[in-house]
């Protein structure tokens, strides 16, 4: 049977012997890409060819990506979902398209892989608004359905743009100006568990019962999204293919459990080992802490450390969870030989596509274990106040420990840990009430930011402190030189420095830049006032503030002012979503300059700035 690597090997040769150049595997955490904070899909380091530019090995690219996508960690548990994987990828920047992506992706698997035909089942874009029905990719795979001796009308589904459409941001409406994307087709394989009726009357390839996996989606890029909202046509016609090898892999297997593959079953079984207890009486608890270590030792691998923002935040929650999994089936005394354990063996499992994993072992260890022991050491501090507070909770008594929602809020918001987490650890509480607190202090603290957008601090010293603010009154005059264009695409800002990120598509002259620094500085010798005020996010956009704002969220947001307030929005220089914290009055930073420019790709610039008495 073949392993994850043979399958890899077989697929980039198949794409070579086509005329396709090998490219490498771009760092999980990307390097200049501030919209971002892992790459979670084989297409997103290679935009810019979508968009027309000309990439130096050729138009015909091939390549294996290792990708981490931090929106499926809820549903990491079943099946069949992960949160990082290996994507195969192939493409086409203006080359092939349909008529030879369809057929060789189906020779690849039927003759590489010596998957049988009859378990194989296709889905075709059934068109969207002024976006046509892809008939021609319904004509070629008929074609081959019939060669293969069976019936097109029963292998081939129609979906439309939520399921076969394909953008880094998704459906059609969903895409901003500028993105590119396209109608998709994508391979299932039939793993004959029988149909779970509560997913529906009757199975079909995008059931979510389990019996059919995607395997393999040929995007067909050629679309970009307009300022108006409708859609035009990109310089070339592109073929964007992904597919996931673990589930290539549970094909080949024939295995509908994907976590019960040659993959990830050593994993499994030094898991078993370690908490003594049987993977068939704790799926979910396995499945869960396999694939969040396996997240883990990637990404501290990459030098991330453990934090409240960013891929640290990421990193944090990963690892805790694997902890409160590990723990919901034994309770360790002593945690440092199992983690290395299991370290060991997912290294085994990965060393011969990623040999750094095996360089980084003890960072990766001891990023582990040190996050570990914070956890312990919050958990212990937590349980202590409760006890501190209701002397008469006992750790002998069992039964139930009934705490108040407010005790429970503090828990969450002071100690930090999750509602689940604070019922793991045994305490009861009236959970609509501490929804409800969770709301008012969500709809506060959301700054209208979004993904990364965590302020772009790196601590809260009084530098950086006055670094954020400075950020403010340039993002302003950056739109005052530049124009309305400009917006913030990220930040992050160190007592040292500012280095902030943005939309603009030209190097900055050294005219505009004195101009930014100039009208900076004068907004400084103002001393103007900085202040918040909390509103409805509708409110927040007439009077026309600036920053990212997540549309899905229709509370209440924090909104920065420097001079003016929301009743006299005219009198403001500077109106932005923002978390804070703020300095209260410009004065205070002193003196402003500019000290770099960079082009970070993508329409995109970063400026780094220096703020303080530094001059
Ligand atoms: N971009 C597509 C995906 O991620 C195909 O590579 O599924």
């Amino acid at each position: 049977m073949l392993k994850a690597s043979q399958i890899l090997e077989k697929y980039i040769s198949f794409f070579e012997k086509r005329g396709h150049k090998r490219i490498a595997n771009s760092p999980l955490v990307p390097q200049n890409d501030p919209t971002t904070l892992f790459t979670s899909s084989g297409m997103q380091p290679l935009i810019q060819y979508f968009l027309g530019e000309k990439h130096s090995a050729g138009k015909r690219l091939v390549n294996v990506q290792n990708c981490f996508r931090a929106a499926d960690i809820e549903e990491v548990g079943d099946n069949r979902h992960i949160t990082f994987f290996r994507m195969l990828g192939n493409w086409s920047l203006g080359d092939y398209f349909k008529k030879e992506q369809l057929p060789w992706f189906f020779e690849f698997l039927i003759d590489a892989l010596k998957l049988d035909s009859k378990r194989l089942y296709v889905s075709v874009f059934e068109g969207y608004d002024s976006i046509s029905r892809d008939s021609d990719s319904e004509k070629i795979w008929t074609e081959i359905i019939k060669k293969e001796g069976f019936n097109p009308k029963e292998r081939i589904y129609f979906y439309g743009a939520d399921k076969n459409w394909w953008s880094r941001s998704g459906a059609p409406k969903d895409m901003p100006p500028g993105e590119p994307g396209g109608p998709d087709s994508e391979v299932f394989f039939d793993l004959q568990a029988p149909h779970d009726k509560k997913f529906g009357k009757n199975c079909h390839p995008n059931c979510q019962c389990g019996r059919f996996l995607e395997i393999g989606n040929s995007v067909f890029m050629e679309y970009i999204k307009k300022e108006d909202g409708t859609f035009g046509k990109l310089p070339n016609k592109n073929v964007d293919f992904g597919g996931g090898l673990e589930r290539l892999l549970a094909a080949v297997e024939n295995q509908a459990d994907i976590f019960k593959t040659s993959l990830f079953s050593p994993i499994i079984e030094t898991i078993e080992k370690i908490t003594s207890e049987k993977y068939e009486g704790f799926k979910k608890e396995m499945r869960i802490i396999t694939d969040h270590l396996i997240a883990s030792v990637f990404i501290a691998s990459s030098g991330i450390t453990p934090s409240n923002k960013d891929q640290g935040y990421v990193l944090r929650r990963l690892i805790r969870r694997s902890f409160d999994n590990i723990n919901s089936i034994r309770e360790l005394e002593n945690l440092n030989i199992p983690t290395q354990a299991v370290v060991e063996s997912i290294i085994s499992q990965y060393k011969t596509t990623d040999p750094d994993l095996e360089q980084n072992f003890e960072k990766i260890v001891n990023t582990i274990l040190e996050e570990i022991n914070k956890y312990r050491f919050t958990i212990n501090k937590a349980r202590s106040f409760i006890q501190k507070k209701y002397p008469q909770i006992g750790d002998e008594l069992k039964g139930v420990k009934k705490i108040s929602s407010d005790d429970a809020f503090i828990l969450y918001s002071t100690h930090g840990l999750s509602p689940t987490q604070i019922k793991s650890l045994g305490y009861v509480f009236d959970q609509q009430e501490f929804a409800k607190k969770m709301g008012e202090h969500q709809g506060v603290s959301r700054k209208g930011a979004k993904k990364k957008f965590a302020g772009g601090l790196a601590d809260h010293g009084e530098k950086t402190i006055m670094g954020h603010t400075a950020t403010h009154l340039l993002h302003q005059a950056l739109r005052d030189v530049l124009g309305d264009k400009v917006f913030q695409t990220g930040s992050n800002i160190t007592s040292e420095r500012i280095r902030f990120d943005f939309s603009y598509d030209k190097k900055l002259t050294n005219e505009e830049i004195l101009e930014v620094d100039k009208i900076v500085n004068e907004k400084i010798d103002k001393n103007l006032s900085v202040r918040f005020e909390i509103m409805p996010l509708k409110k927040a956009k007439e009077i026309g503030a600036i920053g990212l704002f997540d549309e899905k969220y229709e509370d209440k947001v924090k909104v920065y002012f420097i001079n003016g307030s929301a009743g006299s929005p005219q009198d403001a220089y500077s109106v932005e979503f923002c978390g804070g914290p703020h300095v209260e009055f410009t004065g205070k930073l002193k003196r402003f300059k500019i000290i770099k420019q960079e082009n970070i790709g993508h329409g995109q610039r970063r400026i780094y700035a220096k703020v303080g008495t530094f001059l």
